[in-house]
């Protein structure tokens, strides 16, 4: 019998960048099927209090264009990782060290936990800030 291990990430995704790219790269180094639990609109304003530039369909498109992506689930609330875990049959669970020791919880349910460095100096926050200062010297 050939196992698959299958690996889960989740975020917003928004104004995908290098940064995204290689910690999609990396989160797919651990598996051979990496699903990627992508914020809704709805969630990312009423949860995480932020507003996304491209909405969750556009946001979807272009994460299912990445090769390491083989699947993309909607990401509705903070407490349906545990049952992600189990309804993925999840092996691992990556995600950037901004978030680091938040989902050691998910230990217990038999899942490896890691937490993968942040590429440096690249962020959505930091492009928008960017852009905004760019357009105000034109
Ligand atoms: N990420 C990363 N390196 C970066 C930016 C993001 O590894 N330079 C990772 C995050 O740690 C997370 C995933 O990419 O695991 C999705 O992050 P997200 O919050 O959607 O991206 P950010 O660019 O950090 O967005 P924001 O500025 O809105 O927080």
């Amino acid at each position: 019998m050939i196992l698959i291990k299958r690996v889960i990430t989740y975020g917003t995704f928004d104004l995908l960048h290098y940064g995204h790219v290689n910690l999609l790269k990396r989160a797919k180094q651990y598996g051979d099927y990496l699903i990627v639990g992508l914020s809704t609109d709805e969630f990312n304003a009423k949860q995480k209090h932020k507003k996304a530039y491209f909405n969750y369909e556009k946001r979807k498109e272009l994460l299912e264009a990445i090769r390491y992506v083989d699947q993309v689930i909607p990401e509705k609330s903070w407490d349906q990782k545990i049952d992600d875990m189990h309804k993925y049959k999840i092996d691992t669970f990556v995600i950037g060290d901004d978030w680091k020791g938040k989902f050691d919880f998910l230990k217990k349910e038999g899942v490896q936990v890691v937490y993968l460095p942040r590429t440096p100096e690249i962020s959505t926050t930091q492009i928008k800030s960017d852009l905004q200062i760019k357009q105000e010297d034109d």
